[in-house]
């Protein structure tokens, strides 16, 4: 018997997937670095379908049908790299190694390019859906060449979710694609969970609502135009009851949120494309200054609040809701304008509606919305941004009132909502006809003979502002 897939690093997320194949009658080759672990998974679930047990990596690959096909799950950075060195001398032409961690796409970039001059495959694979999706149907969003997508992809697509009988994978793109869309997934999720909070603190503070009254309204918001899974697990969340306290769990919670780096890199990588992802950022950031605890502690008793009393009006809550739709639309629109510009950088054929598409199920920012995001992307005529699609254009008017009636009142009573109130600033920066950035064009010239262009004829200009002020077309400066 020989397997279609190795598995090697059977911690959760590996070991989960290697189940999912397994389940879907592929016979899997499992291996890891302490044999105890591939007992352990043979014992407790070796009954669920084939498994090859191997103990070194040799005996790993020995056991695959060709093309070899090995799923690497360990840690990112380092270790991917030691396993990557391991396998090499063991593989043939034509063999795949995938890497289904949370890679840095610029690794898997480096990497796909080191293996393909050796004539090895390398597909970097976004894997979305935490422990429960590896095991029951994740996203699954694979980089690397057409070439190893045909041989590879059958398999990740049995094993993904399904959303009307469409599976939520697809082939992304060369190279670091598919990790680099697994990152922007990311750091949208980052954004979508900030907004939650947001609304959630807005509710509590400005409102009153208690965590068990804010479950059955988060519940109620999940049944419309908010319906995803972030917002379902929201109403779990404020709805648990700590045993030990008798307290609403999310109050025994230490308020400062970690980050395993995802987020990070794509507020990273942003930058680099000079892409606005005002959301996603503030969102990295609003992470790091929760973890801020010593300043925090100091703050509370140094700096002064002086908040404004606010009406609140009998609609608060709808109002809460449409502003968090609202920034929600924003963080989606702003990856995927990073998505835009990445394919543009780096070469990509990113099909947006394909990408939106296969975000609708498994993964953790998985939202109805996603359904009119793939409807947008799969129009002819594609919209230059998310907003401007016609059906989240008037949704957007729709619920504008009310987004700024929630962002000045967070304002006046003192509750931070960065991604809130710098959605709203996209937004209206976007349709704002003139922007302040004229002014910021005349300071670099003053100061440093940056230039500016006019309005009125083309060309590059400089003023002479230590000189008699004159105007003198750019190239007369330098
Ligand atoms: C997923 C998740 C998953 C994980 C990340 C984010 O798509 O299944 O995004 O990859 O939750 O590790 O974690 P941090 O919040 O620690 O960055």
């Amino acid at each position: 018997m020989s397997a279609q897939i190795g598995v090697t690093g059977l911690a959760v997320m590996g070991a989960n997937l290697a189940r999912n194949l397994a389940r879907n009658g592929y016979t899997v080759a499992l291996h890891n670095r302490s044999v105890a672990k591939t007992d352990a998974l043979l014992a407790a679930h070796g009954d669920e379908g084939d498994f090859i047990r191997t103990e070194t990596m040799a005996e790993l690959v020995e056991s695959l049908e060709k093309p070899r096909r090995v799923l690497i799950m360990v840690k990112a950075g380092g270790p991917v790299d030691s396993v990557i060195d391991a396998l090499v001398p063991l593989m043939e032409p034509g063999d795949i190694i995938i890497d289904g961690g949370n890679s840095n796409f610029q690794d898997t970039r480096r990497r796909e390019a080191d293996l393909a001059r050796k004539d090895l495959h390398f597909v970097g694979v976004g894997v979305s859906g935490g422990e429960e999706g590896a095991l029951l149907g994740p996203s699954i969003m694979p980089g690397g060449s057409k070439e190893s997508y045909d041989a590879l992809g059958p398999l990740l697509e049995k094993i993904s979710a399904k959303v009307d009988g469409q599976p939520c994978c697809a082939w992304i793109g060369t190279d670091g694609a598919g990790h680099f869309v697994k990152m922007v997934h990311n750091g949208i999720e980052y954004a979508d969970m900030q907004v939650i909070g947001e609304a959630y603190d807005l509710l509590r503070s400005a409102a009153g609502i208690e965590p068990a009254a804010q479950s059955e309204i988060f519940a109620k918001w999940n049944e419309g135009q908010l319906a995803s899974f972030l917002i379902e697990i929201t109403a779990e969340v404020l709805g648990h009851v700590d045993a030990k306290t008798g307290k609403p769990l999310v109050d025994v919670i230490v308020d400062s949120a970690g980050q395993k780096g995802t987020g990070r890199w794509t507020v990273q990588s942003g930058l680099d494309l000079g892409s606005p992802i005002s959301a996603i950022a503030e969102s990295v950031f609003a992470r790091g200054l929760s973890s801020q605890r010593g300043q925090r502690a100091i703050a509370q008793d140094v700096l002064a609040g002086h908040e404004l009393p606010v009406e609140l009006g009998a609609d608060f809550v709808e109002d809460v809701r449409q502003a968090l739709y609202a920034s929600k639309l924003i963080s989606y629109a702003q990856g995927i304008d990073m998505l835009q510009s990445a394919a543009v950088e780096y070469n990509w054929d990113l099909k947006l509606d394909e990408i939106a598409s296969l975000w609708r199920g498994g993964c953790i920012i998985r939202a109805e919305l996603l359904k009119d995001i793939t409807k947008a992307y799969a129009a002819d005529e594609k919209p230059a941004n998310l907003l401007f699609a016609p059906a989240f254009a008037a949704e957007i008017a729709q619920v504008l009132p009310a987004w700024r009636r929630v962002v000045s009142a967070a304002v006046q009573l003192g509750i931070p909502v960065p991604v809130f109130s710098s959605s709203l600033a996209y937004y209206d920066g976007l349709r704002r006809k003139r922007l302040p950035a004229a002014l910021t064009q005349g300071l670099r010239d003053l100061f440093g003979a940056h230039t500016y262009n006019r309005v009125d004829v083309g060309g590059t200009f400089h003023t002479q502002w230590s000189g008699d002020k004159s105007e003198v077309s750019a190239v007369d400066t330098h």
